[in-house]
C-alpha cells in the first residue's frame, strides 16, 4: 500500500426530502447566491421549486443562470464569472449533475482569479482562492458533488480538459434519492457506467497488498450491478436509487483510491469523443473501457481474473486464467447492453475519421494511464478496438 493522505471535506445530507435544508446549508457561507442548473429538468420535475422556497425561507438574495448543457461549455462558466464579479455573489449554488456542478466549480475558480480560467484547465496556473460550492445533486454519475475535479468543454477547438484542486470539493452536497425518479432510462444507465468507471480506475492498479480497498471497490460495483437493472425496470424503487445515488459519491470521493493509484486512461481517452462528438459521457465509457481493458490485460492477468471472480461471478478455470480473465470483460460489456448503453464507436454513430486526431489530442502532454502508460499511438489502437 503506498502512503496516502485522506480528507473529503464535503458534507453528505441523504434522504427524502433533504433538498429543504438547502437553505440553512447555504446561510452559513453566503448571502447572496447564484443559483446555477442546467436544460429545465428541474423545473419541469419542480425541484426548482422546493429548493427556491428553501433559499427565500433562509433569507438569502438570488441570482439566477440556467442552461448549462451536458458537456458543460467554458463560455456559459465565462458568463457566470462576469454576473457573480458584477453582483458580488458570495455563494454558488449548483442544482443538478456533473455537468451543472462542473460548470459552477469553474465559476467559482474564475471569480477572484485576475486571469482567464481556463488557466487551471491547461495548468498555466494554479487555484489559490474559490468562491465556495454547495450541490443539490439530481443525477448520481460524476461524483462531482463531492470530488476536488471539474471538467469543461472548450468551445474553441473542442477541447474537453478536467483540472484538480482540493478547493474544488463543495462544501455541501444534498443527495435525495426520490430526486433521481425522474431520470429517463439512458440517463440512468450513462450514470451507473460512469460510477462504475470511476471504480474501475482506481480497482486496475499496479499497486500491492491493497486488499481492504479492493474489497471495498468490487462491493461497490457489485452494488451497481445489482441495483441498476431494479432501478430501469422500476424507476420509483427508493431502495435501488438510493444505494445507485450513494455508491456514485462513494466511488468518486477518493476513499477508494487511498493507499493505490489509479489508471485514469479510459477516461483520458473518453473526454476525446464527449468533446468532439457531444455523447454522454457515461456512453463514451461504456465504449471505451472494454477496448482498454482488452488492450492491457495480459499486464496482470491476476488482477483481471480477481475481476471477474470476485465482481462477475465467473467460474474461475484454474488451467486458463486468461479465459477467467477474458470472461470478466464480456461480462462487463453484456452488462453495458443489457442496460441500453452503446459498446461500440458505430453503436453511437460515432465516426472513424477523427480517431487520430483524438489519440493525439488525448496525449499531447504525454503519455496516459498508469496502469499500462499509454503513447499515442497505444491510445488509437484502444480506439481502433473501439470500433
Ligand atoms: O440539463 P437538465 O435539463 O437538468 O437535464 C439533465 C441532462 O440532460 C438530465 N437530468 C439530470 N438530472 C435529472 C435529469 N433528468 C431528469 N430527472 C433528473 N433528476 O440528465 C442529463 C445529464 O446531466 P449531466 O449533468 O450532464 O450528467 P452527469 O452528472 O453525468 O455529468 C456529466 C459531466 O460530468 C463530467 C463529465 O465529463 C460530463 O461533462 N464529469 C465530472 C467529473 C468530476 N467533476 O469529478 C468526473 C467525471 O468523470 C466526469 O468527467
Ligand atoms: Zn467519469
Amino acid at each position: 500500500m503506498e502512503n496516502f493522505t485522506f480528507r473529503n471535506a464535503t458534507k453528505i445530507i441523504f434522504g427524502k426530502g433533504a433538498e429543504s435544508k438547502v437553505g440553512a446549508e447555504t446561510a452559513k457561507y453566503g448571502s447572496k447566491i447564484l443559483l446555477h442548473y442546467g436544460g429545465g429538468s428541474i423545473k419541469k420535475y419542480g425541484i426548482y421549486d422546493r429548493v427556491l422556497k428553501s433559499l427565500k425561507d433562509s433569507g438569502l438574495e438570488i441570482i439566477e443562470l440556467g442552461g448549462v448543457q451536458p458537456n458543460p461549455r467554458l463560455s456559459l462558466a465565462r458568463k457566470g464569472i462576469d454576473i457573480c464579479r458584477r453582483e458580488k455573489v458570495d455563494f454558488i449554488l449548483a442544482v443538478g449533475g456533473g455537468s451543472a456542478i462542473d460548470s459552477a466549480k469553474t465559476i467559482a475558480s474564475g471569480v477572484p482569479y485576475s486571469g482567464d480560467v481556463w488557466d487551471f484547465y491547461t495548468g498555466k496556473a494554479e487555484l489559490k482562492e474559490i468562491v465556495p460550492v454547495g450541490v443539490v445533486l439530481t443525477i448520481p454519475a460524476s461524483g462531482s458533488e463531492s470530488s476536488g475535479s471539474a471538467v469543461i468543454t472548450n468551445e474553441e477547438g473542442l477541447y474537453k480538459k478536467g483540472f484538480y484542486s482540493e478547493l474544488l470539493r463543495p462544501k455541501f452536497a444534498i443527495l435525495n434519492p426520490e430526486i433521481t425518479y425522474t431520470l429517463p432510462p439512458y440517463q440512468t444507465a450513462c450514470g451507473a457506467s460512469d460510477i462504475m468507471a470511476h471504480i474501475m480506475e482506481r480497482y486496475f492498479t499496479t499497486v500491492e497488498d491493497v486488499e481492504l480497498t479492493d474489497r471495498f471497490c468490487e462491493a461497490a460495483l457489485r452494488t451497481i450491478i445489482n441495483n441498476t437493472p431494479v432501478a430501469l425496470r422500476e424507476s420509483e424503487n427508493y431502495a435501488a436509487r438510493a444505494e445507485i445515488m450513494w455508491t456514485g459519491t462513494i466511488a468518486h470521493n477518493d476513499l477508494l483510491s487511498t493507499g493505490r493509484i489509479g489508471d485514469w486512461g479510459s477516461h483520458k481517452i473518453e473526454v476525446e469523443i464527449s468533446g468532439i462528438y457531444d455523447l454522454a459521457h457515461g456512453a463514451g465509457l461504456a465504449i471505451i473501457f472494454p477496448a482498454w481493458m482488452k488492450y492491457v490485460y495480459e499486464k496482470d492477468l491476476q488482477r483481471f481474473a480477481q475481476f471477474a471472480t470476485r465482481v462477475w461471478d465467473v467460474e474461475p478455470d484454474f488451467n486458463d486464467i486468461k479465459k477467467t480473465a477474458l470472461a470478466g470483460i464480456e461480462r462487463l460489456k453484456n452488462f453495458y447492453k443489457e442496460i441500453g448503453l452503446p459498446v461500440t464507436l458505430k453503436e453511437a454513430n460515432i465516426p472513424y475519421d477523427r480517431l487520430e486526431e483524438m489519440a493525439r489530442k488525448c496525449t499531447e502532454n504525454g503519455p496516459v494511464g498508469n496502469f499500462v502508460k499509454l503513447d499515442t499511438n497505444d491510445v488509437l489502437k484502444i480506439l481502433e478496438i473501439a470500433k
